[in-house]
């Protein structure tokens, strides 16, 4: 058993319990969402003690100097003492909704008002705050062209944040908000043959922010994107990614249907996973950069193939949309 003093309390950590584990096991009011490592919202600082390398993973270096940590992947060997960071820590604001509509009948875009001391990457996500509900969100705008964030939210059947957004929040409330956070944005490597972008549902809003992103920064390379739904009816910004692949002749994409047996199919649709769909499209990935977001089955799933068929891990940007976790 180890010691960990929160906020100058000091609470017994059981052997291979994480210190949020241990925080919320005593009751004490800890903010967290996924529990895996991936959303960086219960994220705080050590002021003593050594925090392990894998706590840290994914942090800026200079928050990693700082002793900031994820302890709901923290698994210390001694003794730890950590306090929460305040809202300036967290880089928490508010934002309004300036624009409100469904996309299909289970998305919705909303859009925020931001100006552009907001900096980040296409395909970044945020964490939104419902009292002490945290959610993260991927970003589909574009920072230099688009002066409003947008967001593409699933209504998830008893899903709290996103039944919140689709049915009670109106155009003019204010939204609390940090970040932006994540690594899952495009950068030109050496070399690079191409990219693929892979996604279901909602999934397609970093990707839609990412595309776009390379394509006006005059990607030359190969650009596959493949984005899969139930039914055709539960894709979307089908009509506009047409439109830029018409624009761009290095740009390809494949709406994915993957129920049915094809004989109804829309024209210019394709029958399958979009994991399946872009490895037959693509199979060879050495010095590809590929991109996947959305169900974490299909996300986890296609890294592991993506790698097994060339792909550099270094090159395999991911974002499972894991559900917050349970107290
Ligand atoms: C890095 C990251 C980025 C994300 N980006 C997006 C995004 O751009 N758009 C988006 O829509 N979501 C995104 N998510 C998921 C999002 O954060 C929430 O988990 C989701 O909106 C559900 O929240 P909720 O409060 O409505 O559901 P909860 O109240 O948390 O869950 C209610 C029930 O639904 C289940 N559940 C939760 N999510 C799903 C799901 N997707 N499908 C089926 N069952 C589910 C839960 O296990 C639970 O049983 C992202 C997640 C992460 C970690
Ligand atoms: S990173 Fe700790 S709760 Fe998501």
């Amino acid at each position: 058993m180890t010691k960990i003093v929160y906020q100058g309390r000091s609470y017994e950590r059981r052997d291979d319990e994480t210190v949020l584990r241990c925080l919320l096991r005593n009751d004490v009011r800890a903010p967290y969402s996924c529990e895996s490592g991936a959303c960086q919202s219960c994220t705080m600082q050590a002021t003593k003690g050594v925090i392990p390398s894998s706590a840290q993973e994914d942090l800026k270096e200079t928050q990693k100097v700082l002793g900031y940590f994820k302890p709901c992947v923290c698994k210390p060997e001694g003794d730890l003492e950590v306090v929460a960071l305040d809202d300036a820590h967290q880089q928490k604001q508010q934002l309004t909704v300036v624009e409100k509509s469904f996309l299909n009948d289970e998305i919705l875009r909303l859009r925020l008002s931001c100006d552009e001391s907001f900096k980040y990457h296409a395909g970044q996500f945020i964490n939104l705050f419902k009292d002490d509900l945290i959610r993260s969100y991927s970003l589909a705008s574009l920072p230099d062209s688009e002066s409003m964030l947008e967001l593409h939210i699933k209504r998830v059947p008893m899903g709290v944040v996103s039944n919140w957004l689709c049915d009670d929040v109106q155009v003019g409330d204010p939204l609390s908000v940090a970040g932006p956070l994540g690594e899952c944005f495009y950068h030109e490597t050496e070399n690079e043959e191409g990219l693929l972008a892979v996604g279901t549902g909602s999934g397609l809003a970093p990707l839609w922010g990412i595309v776009r992103d390379a394509l006006t920064h005059d990607c030359d390379k190969t650009i596959i994107l493949c984005h899969g739904g139930v039914t055709p009816e539960l894709l979307y910004y089908v009509d506009e990614l047409r439109e830029l692949e018409g624009a761009h002749d290095n740009f390809t994409y494949y709406p994915c249907v993957s129920t049915g047996d094809g004989s109804d199919l829309p024209d210019g649709f394709s029958l399958g996973f979009p994991n399946d769909v872009a490895f037959s499209k693509q199979p060879v990935l050495s010095k590809w950069q590929v991109f996947l977001c959305g169900h974490p089955d299909m996300v986890n799933n296609t890294k592991r193939k993506a790698f097994l068929m060339g792909a550099a891990l270094k090159d395999i940007h991911a974002d499972p949309f894991l559900a917050a976790s349970r107290a």
